[in-house]
């Protein structure tokens, strides 16, 4: 089977992809650094999202060597609502290990060797910031070439046969001319054109030569076997207010499901649900009046479907607590997903 064309696909990339702050005007140079950061944000955080943070990062943090010489709490405290805390331990342990080198790594190959670098970012990295001619696979690309060649096996078994066909655009001048466009492009296509559900096929560039437009089966695609079933975890978590509306939040340890994140305080999550008097010993001042609110609230992990219920006490004043609005920003989902129920 065919491929379609680079040369059209970058074409519309020129006219129609989107103007975002990580990406140099047409035919500037790319900043590893830059591109860097902006893929490790991206990993977890919309690209609305990380619009904003992404701006205010880098003037903190304008070069690798300014990374590498802040102190870790500096970096959490950027970082709070960007997602795992892991991720940005990473970028810390990365960017000190480039300073101590003197340089970046010269190849994507030299990229993958760091901390946090995971085949996917190495070549993000290699096509966008150093003109290698890869194919980054991320979900939106494994979707657009899933339904270029009308591909059945399902995710993630495919994952083997995409990389391969995604690879043979490599084939291409025009995409080895401007790989880190091309994989751009192929971003744009996937979040704008080629979406998951209602795909835009009409007002495709790449309509002629996609084969399941043509079978007329592209929303349905990629496949997805069957998840395993996830197994129930229960918890209560305990919302403490103060009269003046700040709540009390605490982080999370490392390890574990929520690693370093902001939460409510409660109690451990386990199979069986919590009766409130079993779950109040878990509450930060397990004398005051708790009441438990009405109410569920659901999450699911990858392997886990978390129930929580909440419980709420109001003290006068509580200094050390967070403004309610700004819990609400800094909360991972499934802590946010806690507040409804207040
Ligand atoms: N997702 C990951 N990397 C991206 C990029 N460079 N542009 C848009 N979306 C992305």
């Amino acid at each position: 089977m065919q491929h379609p064309s680079a040369t059209e696909l970058l074409a519309w990339y020129d006219r129609s992809g989107r103007r975002l702050a990580w990406r140099a005007p047409p035919s500037g140079t790319y900043d590893p650094y830059r591109i860097w950061v902006s893929e490790v944000m991206l990993q977890q955080t919309t690209v609305a999202a990380v619009g904003p943070r992404y701006a205010r990062f880098l003037a903190r943090f304008p070069d690798v060597a300014a990374l590498a010489a802040a102190d870790w709490s500096e970096l959490a405290e950027e970082w709070a609502g960007l997602g795992y805390y892991a991720r940005a331990r990473n970028l810390h342990a990365a960017a000190r290990a480039i300073a101590a080198a003197g340089d970046f790594p010269a190849d994507s190959a030299g990229w993958r060797a760091l901390p946090g670098i995971g085949p996917y970012t190495a070549s993000a990295i290699g096509a966008i910031a150093l003109g290698e001619a890869l194919v980054p696979l991320d979900g939106n690309v494994e979707r657009v070439v899933s339904r270029l060649f009308a591909i059945e096996t399902p995710l993630p078994q495919a994952k083997p046969e995409l990389g391969r066909l995604a690879d043979g655009f490599t084939a291409q001048p025009a995409m080895r001319a401007r790989p880190g466009d091309f994989a751009q492009a192929l971003f744009d296509l996937g979040a704008t054109i080629c979406t998951p559900r209602s795909p835009a096929c009409a007002i495709c560039p790449w309509r002629e030569g996609c084969r399941a437009a043509a079978l007329g089966v592209a929303a349905a695609l990629p496949r997805k076997s069957p998840k395993a079933a996830r197994t129930p975890l229960h918890g209560v978590h305990f919302a403490l207010l103060d009269a003046a509306g700040r709540i009390l939040l605490e982080r999370r340890p490392e390890s574990g499901l929520l690693g370093g994140m902001l939460a409510l305080p409660g109690t451990p999550w386990r199979a069986e649900p919590w009766a409130d008097a079993e779950a109040l010993q878990h509450a930060p001042r397990p004398g005051l009046s708790w009441q438990a609110r009405p109410g569920l609230a659901q999450h699911g992990f990858t392997h886990r479907d978390l129930t929580m219920r909440l419980m709420a006490a109001q003290v006068p004043e509580l200094p050390e607590g967070t403004p309610l609005d700004q819990a609400a920003r800094s909360l991972p989902s499934a802590m946010r997903k806690l507040l409804p129920l207040l």
